[in-house]
């Protein structure tokens, strides 16, 4: 539960925190709905966590959630209005108090990972929910691994099975999962192209992409590659274009989420699937749900050098609004970060 009684214990480690500062919406609305406010200290169930947060990480997914659309997206915020109310999927900072049956982390540990209502001071997680936090990261960098550095794993390594040697094209591949996915298809051995804007093309060479397709003058659907797995972040070509340069015998993984509501929208989950069976080509959609041991995952790429956060922008907590409306324009460029503590060892790119 994120919002709950009073603990009078913990207020003799942080007296001041009756309260904390947090950003809040009572109702489903643009980003303007969200404001700074006060919050009840979040009470920990006993395999729960309390965390001090120093970093949020947002995606798209914030967005939704804040304006409760598309509107299956209720069914986990809650149906007429939000449940939770503040936005932030992914933390990290410092443990600041265990529930009972908690044994793997205690109060001082460093933890990275998934909760509900991350743009607060505090914030209770799962214990398996959350990873001891990269030691070669800053926590904005910890924070931006969560949701869309598990999306880029679960995806490839998952779904499509990647392996060394296999083409694989990644559409969206400077946004917040594009740009862990081709780091992530090379630390495979796989050959990378990503498709992004010709603005952004040197950043998704720079991550390690073998070829750079930019949208602006060239389109992938239109060349005579073909590739054992295209993992689209955009959806923004046909079925049929797609498949003209898959492999015979490759994935196709969906993963956007934006561009459809509605009915349209049911019929865009389904038709991939339906298709799917009378092909030798394969069609499919996931969904990433966090766990430690892929975190985990993820720190391993990043000690051995394979993988690097890259963040667009840092906004502080009071600037969250701005941040979510940013993610709306659907041009971040890596990851975007919201820092809830502003001393250095939260912020920047070098921890
Ligand atoms: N399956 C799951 O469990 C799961 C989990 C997380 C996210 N997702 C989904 O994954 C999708 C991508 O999320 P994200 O966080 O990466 O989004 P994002 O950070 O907003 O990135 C969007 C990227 O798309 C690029 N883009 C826009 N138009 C394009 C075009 N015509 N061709 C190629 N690239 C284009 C943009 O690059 P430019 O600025 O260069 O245009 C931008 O970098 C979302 O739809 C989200 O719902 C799924």
């Amino acid at each position: 539960m994120l919002f709950g009684p009073l603990d009078p214990n913990l207020l003799f480690h942080f007296p001041g925190w009756v309260t904390v500062r947090a950003i809040y919406q009572q109702e489903y609305g643009s980003p303007q709905t969200l404001a700074l406010t006060e919050l009840e200290r979040p009470s920990i169930r006993r395999d729960e966590v309390r965390i001090c947060v120093h970093a949020a990480g947002l995606h798209i997914g914030d967005a939704f959630a804040v304006r409760g659309t598309p509107f299956l997206m209720r069914m986990e915020t809650g149906w007429r209005r939000p449940r939770y109310g503040v936005p932030g999927f992914d933390v990290a900072g410092v443990v600041e108090s265990v529930g009972a049956n908690v044994k793997q982390w205690k109060p001082g540990d460093a933890v990275f990972g998934a909760c509900k209502g991350s743009c607060a001071e505090l914030v209770s997680a799962k214990q398996d929910h959350i990873a001891a936090k990269p030691n070669n990261l800053t926590y904005a960098q910890a924070a931006a691994l969560p949701t869309s550095g598990l999306a880029a794993l679960h995806a490839l390594r998952n779904v499509a099975r990647v392996t060394a040697g296999q083409k694989v094209l990644i559409n969206g591949a400077s946004g917040g999962v594009g740009t862990y996915a081709v780091q992530i298809a090379k630390a495979f051995g796989a050959g990378v192209t990503g498709v992004c804007s010709d603005r952004n093309a040197g950043l998704v060479r720079s991550i390690g992409a073998d070829h750079v397709i930019a949208y602006d003058h060239s389109d992938f659907a239109a060349g005579q590659q073909r590739y054992d797995v295209i993992l689209d972040n955009v959806e923004n070509r046909s079925l049929h274009d797609c498949r003209r340069v898959l492999a015979p015998s490759g994935i196709l993984i969906l993963n956007s989420g934006t561009g459809a509501s509605g009915l349209s929208l049911l019929w865009r989950i389904a038709k991939p699937l339906l298709l799917s069976p009378f092909s030798r080509q394969r069609l499919r959609r996931y969904l990433s749900m966090p766990n430690r041991k892929d975190l985990e995952t993820l720190t391993s790429l990043i000690d051995a050098g394979s993988l690097s956060p890259v963040i667009d922008r840092c906004y502080t907590l009071d600037e969250t609004a701005s941040a979510v409306q940013h993610l709306e324009a659907g041009h971040a460029r890596g990851k975007v970060v919201v820092l809830v503590q502003s001393d250095s060892e939260t912020a920047g790119t070098e921890p």
